[in-house]
């Protein structure tokens, strides 16, 4: 029997998991050890993981309990036999989106941070892949923290920004929202800027999204510039790693102290994801 093998995909983050068929029940020590790589890696890929949604529900058990997607821009599930599993897709069945997020880029972000309990974690599982493009980038923001200037960690330290819950990551309304333009009034959680990992316990940059994001107590034009700044120092390769995704890759990442973004692909070819998060606890700030 193959032994479960472990891989480093980049030295900022993510490695493969190989030698383990997920969609059957995990054995405790295989369990043991993906915890572990997940702990150490913060996204861990699987490769020609061909599942069923009850299996991907299934596994995805392991981690923790299911939370249900947060609502999409159609206001209802979009696999109403499995509506925990929420469906990233350009596809449409005649003028309906069979998914989220169509086929343009996803700019960077962590899931649902405007809410006062997001997610700790989320699979994406690759049921339909175009031929080039729509790659997918993670950032380890633990990395990202710890190579702040000094001056900007003095100036983040002990803030908190407005996660805004207006729009996704692909620029679209949520269902029953209204167009925000002063980030000072934006609906979302309150969220500390530096974060406290609740199992490592170290600090990570916790940005949320760019947009509409606000620095409580700030005057609004020396928010955007420290937000701007702090975006800018994230948006780099020694942060970050990028999947070139293969048809039934099965992805797990750790959505506390990780962003990650979307490259856009060609809208006459075909994406389809199916997406499971794990229920987190509320943001501890890091002091
Ligand atoms: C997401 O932001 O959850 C989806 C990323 C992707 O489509 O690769």
């Amino acid at each position: 029997m193959a032994k479960l093998k472990i891989q480093k995909l980049a030295d900022a983050l993510g490695a493969e998991v190989s030698g383990v068929d997920i969609s059957k029940p995990l054995s405790k020590e295989d369990l043991g050890e993906i915890l572990a790589a997940w702990k150490e890696h913060l996204v861990l890929r699987f490769r020609g993981q061909e599942l069923t949604d009850p299996q991907l529900l299934e596994i995805s058990r392991n981690f923790g309990e299911i939370d249900p997607p947060g609502p999409n821009s159609y206001g209802k599930p979009f696999i109403a036999d499995f509506p925990d599993i929420n469906v990233i897709s350009n596809i449409k069945v005649g003028e309906q989106p069979v998914g989220g997020l169509g086929d343009g880029e996803a700019v960077w972000h962590a899931d649902m941070t405007y809410i006062d309990t997001p997610p700790k974690a989320s699979f994406l599982h690759a049921l339909e892949i175009p031929p080039t493009g729509g790659d997918t980038a993670w950032g380890n923001m633990y990395l990202a923290y710890q190579a702040l200037p000094a001056h900007l960690k003095q100036e983040i330290k002990g803030r908190k920004a407005i996660h805004d819950a207006t729009y996704n990551s692909a620029g679209m309304i949520r269902k029953g929202m209204k167009d925000v333009t002063d980030p000072r009034e934006a609906p979302g959680a309150h969220q500390p800027l530096v974060s406290k990992h609740p199992e490592s316990g170290l600090p990570c940059l916790f940005l949320g999204r760019r947009r509409n994001s606000y620095i409580l107590g700030m005057d609004l034009d020396a928010s955007n510039q420290l937000l701007d700044e702090l975006w800018a120092h994230i948006d780099n390769p020694e942060f970050t790693f990028t999947q070139v995704w293969q048809l039934h890759d099965l992805i797990l990442w750790d959505n506390r102290c990780t962003l990650h973004r979307r490259d856009s692909f060609d809208p006459q070819s075909r994406r389809l994801m199916h997406r499971t998060q794990i229920k987190g606890s509320p943001v501890i700030p890091f002091e």
